[in-house]
Parts: structure tokens; sequence; C-alpha cells
């Protein structure tokens, strides 16, 4: 996989894709997001690979949508190319798991995108911040929903409000991220993390993750009869016999995927 913009590698059962523009902080140009955007359907085509990492640089998971690139465009161009939509989603869209690894900056898209993984690991540097605001337009990608979702409305308010940069500590506190991590270890951990996930059944795996994400589109009720179905579902799986069947013989599951 030849990129210009991100570098893209199999490491056994992970994607693992890394924004790679260091002389702009990885701002999202439209050239990147087009290539992040092969990366993650080669990925998600490849029965091989069960669980996808993002990541940036020590200084920069992306320093947001491309300022320079955007500046002057206009309101019935961006409208007819409904810009920053095509290509953005693509990230929320892949089934399978991805884990976002955040050192540095994820400011405006990159804060978006990072909220788009379905984890988010953080460096102790990690600064997350919707700073749209300080030039003059607003979060374009999911900034104002995903993060009042997730942080509740005062702190988003003040967030995409002020442009204000909360660190690593204060995005464990308020639930943004699932954990901080020595920068020097954050790689590492995050394979690690991965690597767990990858061993576990990747259909399962994959229900898992549309039963979660089904809570933040739906009602309590609905929301449980969902996943009750996808649970009920599971028992057509080998893996669910090979998984209860490792427990009663007490050793561990192999898994198939089927
Ligand atoms: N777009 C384009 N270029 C960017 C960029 C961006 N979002 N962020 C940084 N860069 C470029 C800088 O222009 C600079 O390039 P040059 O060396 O060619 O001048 C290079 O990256 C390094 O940046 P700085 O010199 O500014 O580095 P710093 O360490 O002093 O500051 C920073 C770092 C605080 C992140 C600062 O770069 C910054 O504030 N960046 C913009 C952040 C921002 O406003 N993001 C929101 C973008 S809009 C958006 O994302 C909309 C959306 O919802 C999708």
């Amino acid at each position: 996989m030849n990129y210009q913009n991100i570098i893209a590698e199999k490491r056994g059962k992970v994607g693992w894709i890394a924004l790679n523009r260091p002389k702009a902080l990885n701002a999202l140009c439209h050239d990147l997001i087009q290539e992040l955007n092969q990366a993650i359907n080669q990925f998600e085509d490849d029965t091989s690979i069960h669980v996808l990492v993002l990541t940036g640089s020590e200084k920069a998971f992306a320093a947001g949508a491309d300022i320079r690139e955007m500046k002057d465009r206009d309101y019935m161009d961006v409208y007819k190319a409904d810009f920053i939509t095509k290509g953005w989603q693509r990230v929320a869209s892949c089934r399978k798991p991805v884990i976002a690894a955040v050192a540095g900056y994820a400011l405006g898209g990159g804060c978006e995108i990072a909220m788009m993984c379905d984890i988010i690991l953080a460096a102790d540097t990690a600064k997350f911040g919707q700073p749209e605001i300080n030039l003059g337009t607003i979060p374009g990608s999911g900034g104002t929903q995903r993060l009042t979702k997730i942080i509740g409305k005062s702190k988003a308010m003040e967030m995409c409000l002020s442009g204000r940069i909360m660190d690593a500590a204060e995005a464990e506190k308020c639930g943004l991220v699932s954990r901080v991590i020595a920068a020097a270890d954050l790689l590492q951990e995050t394979m690690k993390l991965a690597e767990k996930i990858a061993a576990m059944s990747l259909p399962v795996a994959m229900m898992v993750k549309e039963s979660v994400n089904r809570s933040y589109e739906t009602t309590l009720a609905e929301g449980l009869l969902f996943e009750r179905r996808l649970f009920h579902s599971t028992f057509a799986l080998q893996d669910q016999k090979e998984g209860m069947n490792a427990f009663v013989e007490k050793r561990p599951p192999q898994f198939k995927n089927i």
C-alpha cells in the first residue's frame, strides 16, 4: 500500500493506519481523506484483518481540516460538493472495531475523527479541542453532536464556544478517552489492546460494536431489543459453541470467525 499522506500496514490481524503529513500536523486535506478511505476499504474487505488502529505522530493525531485548502471556498461550492461528508464519514461507518491512538493535537476534524473511532487511547501529551470558532466557523464533522453526547452539554458548549483545548487528564475524567498512557508506551499499549480484540471472534466483535453504537441512535427499549436479537443470533455461530465449550473444558477457545 503506497500512500503519500498516510502509512498503512498489516500487523497480523491488525490494520494499522498512521496519518503522515508531518509538515502540516496531519491536517486533513482532500488527498489524505481519500487515502484514508482507500486504506479502510482495503482493511474492511480483508477477512484476515479484525481490528483497525488509527494514529498520527508524536506531535499531532491531526490538527483539523486543512485550513489552507478550504479558506477560499464559497458557500455554493461547499454545499454542492457536500464538503466534509463523503470520505470523512468512512471511519464512522467501518464495521470492524477501530481504535484511535492519540498523541499531541487532536483538534477540529482531528478530534471529530478520533470520536468516530470506537475506543480512544490517549498519550499523556494528547490535546483535544474544537477550535473552529476561532476561524469564524463551527465544527463540521460531528464536533457539536458526538462531543455533546460523550462529555455532556455544558463542557461541549464551553469547548465549542471558547475553542478551549483540554489535556489528556481532563479528557479521561470526562469520558472522552478510555485511558491515558505514557506517550512512550502509547503505540505498544494500543497494539496490545488491538491484538486482544483481534483474538476474539470477528463476527461477535462486530456485533458488540453494532450493539453499543445502536444505543446512540435509539430508545432504551429498542436498543435492548436489538441487543437481545443479536445475542440470540450468536447461538447460530460455531464460535459461540467453541467459546462456551472451551470454558467448560478449561482451555483457550479456538475461534474460526464463523
Ligand atoms: N490546516 C492547515 N495547516 C495547518 C493546520 C490546519 N488545520 N494546523 C497546522 N497547520 C500547519 C501550520 O500552518 C504550519 O505550517 P507552516 O509551517 O507551513 O506554516 C504547520 O502546520 C505547523 O503548525 P504551527 O506552526 O501552527 O504549529 P504550532 O505548534 O505553533 O501550533 C497548533 C500548533 C496549535 C495545532 C496550530 O497549528 C493550530 O492552531 N492549528 C489549527 C487548529 C484548528 O483550528 N483546527 C480546526 C480546523 S477547521 C476544522 O477542522 C473543521 C471541521 O470541523 C472538520
